[in-house]
């Protein structure tokens, strides 16, 4: 049991907590699914990219996925070997590129023919042989919300069969590439099977027509995507993901490299946030909070459910938006909950913030950014400070 209450007296409010001992349970439960296949879990660093979170899957033998430099940069100094490290996303700058072949990752994911030229042209600047994974945008419907939704043509995300197959035959006859893996993530937050299930067959075929034209990739990147349970949902075991990945290679000899990252991280988080009053306007109930959309804005962005815990409260309970401080009607972290009467000071526990919480959090209204706490063996830490004024002004000039 993580002392919500000694937390929050100890390091403040808003407040981030991860319980690293769940955040390892999860890897374990996911390696254990691919156990007896060749298989990477490279941890999505944009999931939670806190250095101590990402060296707490290193030391577990983790890989990581990343989209920026910035990120590659982390998984490195946390300690992830560069042979496990991926650099994925949609728009690569030219310095991105040239420094993700530099530092020697395992491969950079593609996701158009404007990018192979360009790592083309960089790896041949370099004078070296760059390693390249294609991404497959294999058009299925992941069924989940459309603002995370990946694997459609409609999406902005990898490429057709079609250029996926030009792009590997143009990397065959290139003396800078080096053609190592494919790749396909459909979407985040997954709870249906069926999906991933198509699009891995879809690109397990690719897979085959390309081995029948002498081209033999070492890696089959899945994506991440697996959803967890922040209300009621049903979700998928990770043996049942693995068995269909399975299903779908049927015996093709590669290694299965993943990219988890909610599954990971989402369930092992906590925010912790005081209540500074309640309100009415007219019968509507607010109770009005220290945390808001700038700390955990995924309630406000794609309307998601938060499971909210008011800490030694009993009482009857009865419907209020929970709201932050922050200038706009947008800015809830939930709506209508059933929470009991509140008062200054009461402690409230949102659940399942571990992934996509902090990392997507902003200094919107000079608000500094909560502080991030790990719990570990039943001793909790600080693995980051809370932002103070004068970190938010460090980097303005010409105002005086
Ligand atoms: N691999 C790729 C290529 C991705 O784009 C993503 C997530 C992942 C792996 C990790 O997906 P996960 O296992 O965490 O589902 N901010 C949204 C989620 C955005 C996901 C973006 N891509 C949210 O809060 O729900």
């Amino acid at each position: 049991m993580i002392q919500f209450q000694a937390l929050a007296q100890t390091y403040g409010t808003p407040l981030y907590v991860y319980d690293f001992d769940a955040m390892k349970e999860q890897f374990e439960a996911l390696k254990e699914a691919f156990r007896g296949r060749k298989s990477i879990l490279a941890y999505a660093v944009k999931a939670n990219s806190n250095l101590s979170v990402i060296k707490n899957f290193a030391q577990l033998g983790s890989g990581a996925d990343c989209v920026s430099i910035g990120e590659v940069r982390r998984a490195l100094m946390a300690g992830v070997p560069k042979y496990r490290i991926l650099f994925s996303g949609v728009g690569k700058r030219d310095d991105e590129i040239r420094e993700a072949i530099q530092s020697d990752i395992l491969y950079i994911n593609l996701e158009s023919e404007g990018e192979l030229a360009r790592v083309e042209a960089i790896a041949k600047e370099l004078d070296v042989k760059a390693r390249i994974s294609i991404r497959v945008n294999p058009n299925i419907d992941p069924q989940t919300h459309p603002y995370i939704s990946t694997g459609l043509h409609d999406n902005k995300f990898g490429v057709e069969i079609d250029a996926a197959k030009r792009m590997y035959i143009h990397a065959k006859n290139s003396e800078n590439l080096d053609a190592v893996g494919i790749h396909f993530h459909i979407g985040s937050q997954l709870t249906q099977l069926e999906p991933i299930y198509e699009a891995a067959v879809i690109v397990a075929d690719l897979l085959r027509s390309l081995q029948a034209i002498d081209i033999e990739l070492k890696f089959f990147d899945i994506g991440g995507g697996l959803g967890v349970r922040y209300d009621d949902e049903t979700t998928i075991s990770p043996y049942d993901y693995a068995q269909a990945i399975l299903g779908a290679l049927k015996g093709i000899d590669v290694t299965i490299i993943c990219e988890p990252g909610r599954f990971l991280t989402a369930n092992a988080g906590y925010f912790l946030t005081k209540v500074l009053y309640e309100k009415k306007n007219g019968s509507k109930r607010f109770v009005v909070v220290d945390g808001a959309m700038n700390d955990l804005i995924r309630p406000s962005l794609y309307n998601a459910y938060h499971r909210i815990e008011a800490v030694g409260k009993t009482n009857d309970v009865s419907p209020v938006d929970v709201v932050g401080p922050v200038c706009e009607s947008g800015d809830f972290l939930a709506k209508n909950y059933p929470l009991p009467a509140m008062e200054h000071n009461d402690l409230l526990v949102v659940h399942s913030a571990g992934a996509y919480g902090f990392g997507m959090g902003s200094n919107y209204n000079t608000r500094g950014r909560s502080a991030e706490i790990a719990v570990e063996n039943g001793e909790a830490r600080l693995i980051r400070a809370r932002e103070t004024f004068e970190d938010l002004i460090a980097l303005e000039r010409e105002y005086l």
